[in-house]
C-alpha cells in the first residue's frame, strides 16, 4: 500500500485565512470555507512513488487515439452521417443523463486551463481553477456579493434563471450569448447546460423550503439553502453516480454505513496533510472515462430528436448541433425522462459503453482555443503524458488488482500503456463496458470519496448521519438524480 502524503499539496497557509470582506460585506455562503487567493485548489499526485510512463512520439499517440474512433463504416445504413449511432455499444445500465452529471461533477472540482499539452508540467506548480470540493462553485461562483450578475436582484438569495423568447428556461447570457454562470464549461453543450439550469432551479426551489422553515433566521437563509443544495448533490454523487459508475461492491468497501450509525470512509491511497488537492491521475486520466459515454446524437424531448452532438465547422446554424454558447433554440428544453429513469422507461436514452471507443464528433471538437489538436482522444493522451502520469500497468500492479493487462491484451503496441486508455480498455474487458473496471473504479471512487472526507463543510464531515430531505421516488433505491430534477422543477 502506498498511502503517500503528497508533501506539497494543500499546504498553503494563506488558504486558511478568514474570508475576505468585499466592500465591507462578507461573501455569504463562504463563511468558514478555506479560500485560496485564486478561489481554487492545487493539483498533486496520488501515486508519488510510481515513475512516469514512457514518453511516446505524438504520431504513436495519435495512432492509438485513431483506433478509438467509432467506425463510421460499421453497420452500413445511415451510420457515417453525423447524427447516426452505430449499432451496439449502448450501456443500458447507465442512462444518458449520468454522462452529463459526470461532466457537471468534473466542472465542479477540476479545471486546468494552464498546463501545456506539448511539454512536461509539474502538477505541484499547477493551480486547479476550481475548488477540489463538492461545493458547486461552478453554480454559485464566488457568491452574490462578488458576482451579483448571477443572482436575481429582484428576489434576493435566488439564482438568476433567464427565459427564451418562447418562455423556456435558459442560462443568463451576455449580449454575445456567453453564459453568465460559475463555470463557462457548463455551457459547453446543450445537455450539460440543461443540468446547470436544473441546479439553478434546484437552489431556488430549496430556497422556498428554507423560507418556509421558521427555525431558519432570515439572515442565514442563503447559507442554509446552499448547505441543503450541496449536501443533496453530494449524496447523489456518492449513492447514485458512484454506485452506478464504480459498482456497489467497490463503494461498499470504501464507505461503511452501519445501520443507524454515522458513516465512515476508508481511504487507501488518497491522503492530504491538510487541504484536499486534485490528483492528476484522476483529472487527466481516470475521470476522463466519461468521454467514452458520449452519444453521437440525442433526443432532447419527444419532438426534437436525433440532434448530433457536434457537426464540423465553427460557424453553424444554432439548431444544427448541440454545441453550447448560444441562446437555447425554441422547443429545445430537455425533457428529463429522455435522459433519466423517471416515469416511462421507454423514452430513456442509454449512455454509450465505458470502453475504448469514442464518438467521431469528439475527434473534431468545435471552437477550441488555438492550441490544436481537435481530437479529444489525442488531447487526453498528450495531457497524461505532459503531466507524467504512470502507466496503466504500473498503477494496476500498485493497486494489486487481480489482473494486470499487457499492451497486447489491450490491443495496443504502446506497452507500457497510457493510463487513460488502460482504464477504458480494462472496463471493456472486465465489465463489458457496463461500469468501470478495477483500476478505474478504485481511482474514481477513492478520489470522489476522499474529496468529501477532506471537505470540512461536506455532509460527511459536518453530520455523517445526515439523510436527504428531498423524497426519493423509490425509497429502497434511495435519492437519485431523477428525484433531484423532479424536485427542482416542481
Ligand atoms: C460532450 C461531452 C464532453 C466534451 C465535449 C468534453 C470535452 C473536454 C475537453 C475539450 C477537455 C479538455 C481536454 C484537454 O485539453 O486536456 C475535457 C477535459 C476533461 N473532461 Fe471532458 N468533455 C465531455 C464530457 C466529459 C464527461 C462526461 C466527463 C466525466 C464523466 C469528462 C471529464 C473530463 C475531465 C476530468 C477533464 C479534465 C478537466 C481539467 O482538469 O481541466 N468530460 N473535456
Amino acid at each position: 500500500m502506498d498511502g503517500v502524503t503528497p508533501e506539497l499539496a494543500g499546504t498553503d497557509q494563506a488558504s486558511q485565512r478568514p474570508p475576505t470582506r468585499t466592500h465591507g460585506v462578507e461573501p455569504r455562503g463562504l463563511r468558514n470555507q478555506p479560500l485560496s487567493p485564486a478561489f481554487g485548489g492545487r493539483f498533486g499526485r496520488l501515486f508519488r512513488r510510481l515513475a512516469p510512463a514512457p514518453s511516446y512520439e505524438v504520431d504513436r499517440l495519435n495512432g492509438l487515439a485513431e483506433t478509438m474512433r467509432e467506425d463510421a463504416s460499421q453497420g452500413g445504413g445511415s451510420w457515417g452521417q453525423p447524427n447516426a449511432q452505430p449499432p451496439g455499444g449502448d450501456n443500458d445500465a447507465i442512462p444518458a443523463g449520468y454522462t452529463y452529471l459526470g461532466q457537471f461533477i468534473d466542472h465542479d472540482i477540476t479545471f486546468d486551463p494552464a498546463s501545456l499539452l506539448g511539454r512536461i508540467n509539474d502538477p505541484d506548480a499547477l493551480q486547479d481553477f476550481r475548488t477540489p470540493r463538492f461545493d458547486l462553485d461552478s453554480l454559485y461562483g464566488s457568491g452574490p456579493a462578488d458576482e451579483p450578475f448571477q443572482y436575481d436582484q429582484e428576489r434576493p438569495g435566488r439564482l438568476l434563471v433567464a427565459s427564451t423568447e418562447s418562455g423556456e428556461d435558459d442560462l443568463p447570457r451576455n449580449i454575445q450569448q456567453v453564459a453568465l454562470i460559475g463555470d463557462p464549461r457548463n455551457d459547453e453543450n446543450t445537455i450539460v447546460s440543461g443540468l446547470q439550469r436544473v441546479f439553478l432551479r434546484f437552489h431556488n426551489r430549496m430556497w422556498q423550503e428554507v423560507e418556509a422553515d421558521a427555525t431558519v433566521q432570515p439572515e442565514t437563509r442563503f447559507d442554509e439553502t446552499q448547505r441543503r443544495v450541496r449536501w443533496h448533490y453530494q449524496w447523489v454523487v456518492v449513492h447514485d453516480y458512484l454506485k452506478r459508475t464504480c459498482g456497489a461492491d467497490v463503494l461498499a468497501r470504501k464507505l461503511l454505513e452501519p445501520d443507524g450509525r454515522a458513516a465512515e470512509i476508508k481511504l487507501r491511497w488518497y491522503r492530504a496533510r491538510k487541504n484536499a488537492y486534485m490528483p492528476v491521475e484522476f483529472s487527466a486520466a481516470a475521470f476522463r472515462f466519461g468521454h467514452s459515454q458520449v452519444r453521437a446524437a440525442y433526443n432532447l424531448n419527444s419532438s426534437i430528436t436525433n440532434i448530433p452532438l457536434f457537426v464540423a465547422g465553427d460557424e453553424v446554424a444554432p439548431t444544427s448541433d448541440l454545441r453550447g454558447g448560444k441562446a437555447l433554440p425554441g422547443g429545445w428544453q430537455l425533457d428529463w425522462p429522455h435522459f433519466l429513469p423517471i416515469g416511462a422507461a421507454e423514452t430513456v436514452q442509454p449512455s454509450r459503453l465505458i470502453d475504448s471507443r469514442l464518438t467521431p464528433a469528439l475527434f473534431d471538437l468545435p471552437r477550441l482555443p488555438v492550441d490544436k489538436p481537435q481530437s479529444l482522444a489525442l488531447r487526453n493522451l498528450l495531457r497524461g503524458q505532459a503531466l507524467q502520469l504512470p502507466s496503466g500497468q504500473d498503477v494496476a500492479r500498485h493497486l494489486r488488482v487481480e489482473r494486470v493487462f499487457s499492451g497486447g491484451e489491450l490491443g495496443t503496441d504502446l506497452d507500457p500503456t497510457p493510463l487513460w486508455f488502460y482504464i477504458l480498455k480494462e472496463s471493456e474487458l472486465v465489465t463489458g463496458g457496463a461500469r468501470l473496471g478495477p483500476v478505474g473504479a478504485e481511482i474514481v471512487c477513492e478520489v470522489l470519496l476522499g474529496l468529501l472526507e477532506l471537505d470540512p463543510q461536506s455532509y460527511f464531515r459536518v453530520q455523517p448521519d445526515w439523510r436527504p430531505t428531498v423524497l426519493a421516488a423509490d425509497a429502497d433505491a434511495g435519492l437519485t438524480l431523477g428525484d433531484l430534477v423532479q424536485f427542482a422543477l416542481s
